[in-house]
């Protein structure tokens, strides 16, 4: 079974599809994560990433030299390409909740800091770098029960998938709740600021020409401003168990 969950930042989707995934016993998949890992592997290839993991992540000499060498020369398709072809991610469920690696170095501190938030949207609009985690999004998945959430479930990765959800939220309330993440990571952000941040990754996410952020004609659109996660996360699971 194959369950997708799509929607904008903030809209519920990860703390929704995480709860179902338990509820359904699934794997689950928060493919926002996957973009983050290569975003983050992209700043620390221009020494922007602190603190710097750089040698540990691709320990290749020439290969870090091969990425340098492209970013030097503004052909950032061909740095992502290489990055893409010299890393492993995997995505691991926890008690402590979800961790990220990334070529077995675990990273899941630093892909939710602002510095790979604000770049995160632009690395995503890479054709380069959406073909490479598409494929593993769909290899992950092969042979398993599995819910996703993303931008492009329903609509590029699966747009088979059994059941397809297409979660919104106000900007308000998705700025009050990314605010509620942001105090656990011990940044300090204001309210406007991130509605900003929101305002700008929303119009990147849906305007970019590669998989844009879209509800899938066939998904059910809930809008979660008026719920409560258990709420929603009951609504799906009355559909998913009523079929
Ligand atoms: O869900 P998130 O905020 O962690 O996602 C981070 C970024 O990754 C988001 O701004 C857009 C991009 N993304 C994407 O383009 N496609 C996906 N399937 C998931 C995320």
């Amino acid at each position: 079974m194959i369950i997708a969950v799509d929607g904008p930042a903030g809209s519920g989707k990860s703390t929704i599809s995480k709860l179902v995934a338990k509820e359904l016993n699934l794997l689950y998949i928060d493919t926002g994560a996957m973009y983050r890992a290569v975003t983050f592997m992209w700043l620390q290839t221009q020494l922007l990433g602190r603190p710097y993991l750089e040698e540990k992540l691709i320990t290749d000499n020439d290969v870090r030299k091969a990425i340098k060498k492209e970013i030097l020369y503004k052909h950032h398709e061909k740095a992502l390409q290489i990055i893409c072809d010299n890393i492993k991610i995997k995505l691991e469920t926890s008690d402590s909740g979800l961790k990220t690696f990334l070529n077995d170095i675990d990273i899941s501190e630093y892909i939710r800091t602002t510095l790979v938030t604000q770049n995160v949207s632009h690395i995503a609009s890479y054709k380069e770098v959406r073909t490479f985690l598409v494929d593993e999004q769909r290899r992950i998945s092969q042979g398993t029960n599995v819910i996703l959430d993303g931008r492009d479930i329903g609509t590029v990765v699966f747009p088979f998938a059994d059941y397809k959800f297409f979660l919104t939220a106000s900007i308000e309330v998705r700025a009050k709740r990314r605010l509620e993440d942001m105090k656990k990571t011990g940044e300090e952000i204001s309210l406007e600021e991130l509605c900003a941040d929101l305002k700008r990754r929303d119009h990147l996410d849906s305007t970019r020409e590669e998989a844009p952020l879209l509800k899938a004609h066939d998904a059910l659109e809930i809008n979660t401003d008026n719920f409560t996660i258990d709420e929603v996360k009951n609504q799906i699971l009355n559909i998913v168990r009523s079929n």
